[in-house]
């Protein structure tokens, strides 16, 4: 049975040992309702660490609707039961007041990379996550991190808080999973209602499609309405934003010049998909 740990001073100890016997320590930080691309990440995790430890923490800083959080999937039974076969060595759970104790009143808040894309429509979002981040990052004493590719402007965020704030973590990106159909996979995606659920691919098929446009040289203004016109004439409500960004440091581009990412966030069934992919 893979052991689940609530509080800092037994995590501490646990990863104390670890270090003092020279051993690598990686973390997958999660908010449960954990589906293939978190396990992917395990994985990742158990190939270049000699101890795992994985999160658990529905992190109420950095929702910015009192209803999606309290929709977030919380099922930490399935997650147990997921992370079984994987033998990670400590599943890090911690009571709300580990991260947030009482007085709480520090924020860890990176400039630049926050601005635009999630960070525009999802105000707060990004400080919640850099400050829970850097949290988990310290408590768990990481020498690795590992983060889905799927959440871009996360991974990016994360990994300049890190180098900013000097924590000894190497954060490391791992490829999106995706559904047969193309769907990123995503914990949101448990809360489509099913028809939803057969229309959300038409949002990676619209990207990929722009995608294949830019490198042909095709102008980003029709591109961009042509996968608009297409997501939302397959049911999607709204485009947030679709937008191509360089891969590294996410600075605004219109043609493909570099390595880019066209990154997109969208609302089908009431609820909100993110997907990203490489252009270039
Ligand atoms: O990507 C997520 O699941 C969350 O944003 C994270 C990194 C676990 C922080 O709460």
């Amino acid at each position: 049975m893979t052991e689940i740990l609530r509080q800092k001073p037994a995590l501490r100890a646990r990863v104390a040992a670890w270090k003092r016997a020279g051993e690598r320590v990686g973390v997958v930080p999660t908010m449960g309702a954990l589906h293939a691309g978190h396990l992917s990440l395990v994985e990742a995790a158990k190939a270049g660490c000699d101890r795992v430890i994985v999160t658990i923490f529905v992190n109420p800083k950095q929702f910015n609707s009192a209803s999606d959080l309290e929709n977030y999937p919380r099922t930490e039974d399935e997650d147990a039961a997921k992370l079984a076969p994987f033998d990670v060595d400590t599943v890090y759970v911690p009571d709300p007041e580990e991260i947030y104790p009482e007085g709480f009143a520090t924020q860890v808040s990176v400039a630049g990379l926050t601005e635009g894309l999630c960070g525009s429509h999802r105000p707060g979002h990004f400080d919640g996550v850099t400050t829970v981040v850097s949290k988990l990052f310290l408590q768990t004493g990481a020498d690795r991190a590992y983060f889905g590719e799927k959440d871009y402007q996360q991974l990016q965020v994360v990994t300049r808080m890190a180098t900013d704030l000097d924590i000894p973590v190497e954060v490391i990106g791992c490829p999106t999973v995706r559904e047969t159909d193309g769907l990123a996979l995503s914990s949101r995606n448990l809360l489509l209602p099913p028809e939803a659920r057969a229309a959300a691919p038409a949002l990676s098929i619209a990207m990929r499609a722009m995608a294949e446009g830019l490198l042909a040289g095709g102008e980003i203004g029709a591109l961009r309405a042509q996968a608009e016109a297409a997501v939302l004439g397959a049911g999607f409500e709204t485009l947030e934003y679709l937008e191509l960004r360089a891969a590294d440091g996410l600075a605004p581009m219109t043609v493909v010049d570099r390595p880019a990412r066209l990154l997109a966030a969208a609302w089908i069934g009431g609820v909100r998909l993110i997907d990203n992919i490489p252009v270039g």
